[in-house]
């Protein structure tokens, strides 16, 4: 049987190893979700890269970028701060390179993280949990101080961490949406993902898209996502290049993550239900156009939490600051 040449994009792709399968995710528009039949809200499923998040892409950039810079040799440890996901990327890309992992994570996160991360290989470190990731972040800064023989990508001042979504995430919206691209929606923790989606749609297409970001309202903790008003700008963030910051409570976050999953079928962490929210607005505001919002990660790290299964009336009624 004669078989027709094979197109990478129908297929996903054949790669020789899992860290080159990161990346070259699906756009799946959430058509119950559009406000007006001219407005089209699109979903980049970055839930779809191997470990399940975008901080594939991101931890592939900053192993990469330090190998091409000589600054880490097999056997090293990598030690980086982490609420879970990039610590988990991390993990899959060390072990699959020849390199230890030590992480620095607050002891309140998710169980899931935690196995996921031992299955990896990793070793984490806690720290306390009602720091946040500040807390995280200043506790791995001062082990690396205090240790040169680690070394840590730090992902919040590291440019390889904006420019995987610049070089990736953003070129394939616009490969996909043939540069129709009105409105772009992310959250905010290291600020990757809104600087390198940024730098790239304002390059391309000038100031008539619009970058929003999805931060939490101070002291209503999502998963992923920071509060600028907590006081750490991450070195990386440029907050002229982004247009509006709209803030999403916590109880908002959880039930528009219920909504991709009950109108949409899509099963979602919470940082991409706060997100969801945040385009959805956006979307209301338009009268014809295209908007972008990227699905941060899947639920299956959050289902310990129960919130895909409680009565939408109960979450409604939800002191917010229950969860996380
Ligand atoms: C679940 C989740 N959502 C959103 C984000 C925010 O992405 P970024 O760090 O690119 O701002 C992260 C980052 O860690 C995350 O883990």
């Amino acid at each position: 049987m004669a078989y027709p040449p094979l197109e990478t994009r129908p297929c996903g792709g054949r790669y020789t190893d899992i860290v080159e399968a990161i990346g070259n995710t699906p756009l799946v528009e959430l058509r119950r979700l559009s406000p007006k039949p001219g407005v089209r809200i699109w979903a980049k499923l970055e839930s779809r890269n191997p470990t399940g998040s975008v901080k594939d892409r991101v931890a592939k950039a900053l192993i990469e970028d330090a190998e091409e810079k000589g600054l880490i040799r097999p056997g090293q440890t990598i030690l980086e701060p982490t609420s879970g996901n990039t610590g988990i990327a991390l993990g899959m890309i060390c072990s699959r390179k020849g390199y230890k992992l030590k992480v620095v994570m607050p002891d309140n996160v998710t169980p899931e993280r935690t196995q996921l991360l031992k299955m990896y290989g990793a070793e984490i470190v806690y720290s306390p949990g009602d720091q946040g990731s500040n807390g995280a972040v200043a506790m791995a800064l001062d082990m690396a101080a205090a240790d040169p023989s680690y070394y840590m990508p730090y992902q919040y001042g590291n440019e390889a961490n904006p420019r995987a979504h610049y070089e990736g995430t953003a070129r394939e919206i616009l490969l996909e949406l043939e540069g129709r691209v009105d409105a772009f929606v992310a959250g905010l923790g290291t600020g990757g993902t809104l600087m390198g989606h940024a730098r790239r749609f304002k390059e391309e297409l000038g100031d008539r898209v619009k970058i929003v970001a999805a931060e939490p309202m101070q002291g209503e903790p999502v998963q992923g996502l920071r509060s600028l008003d907590d006081g750490f700008i991450p070195p990386i963030i440029d907050l002229s290049l982004l247009d509006r910051k709209i803030f999403v409570t916590n109880r908002d976050a959880i039930l528009w993550t219920r909504r991709l999953l009950d109108e949409e079928g899509l099963f979602a962490g919470v940082s991409s239900g706060a997100i969801a929210r945040v385009a959805v607005r956006i979307a209301n505001e338009m009268d014809e156009g295209n908007v972008v919002f990227i699905v941060c990660d899947d639920g299956w790290k959050y289902l310990s939490s129960g919130i895909y299964t409680l009565p939408v009336d109960e979450i409604e009624d939800l002191e917010s600051t229950l969860w996380w």
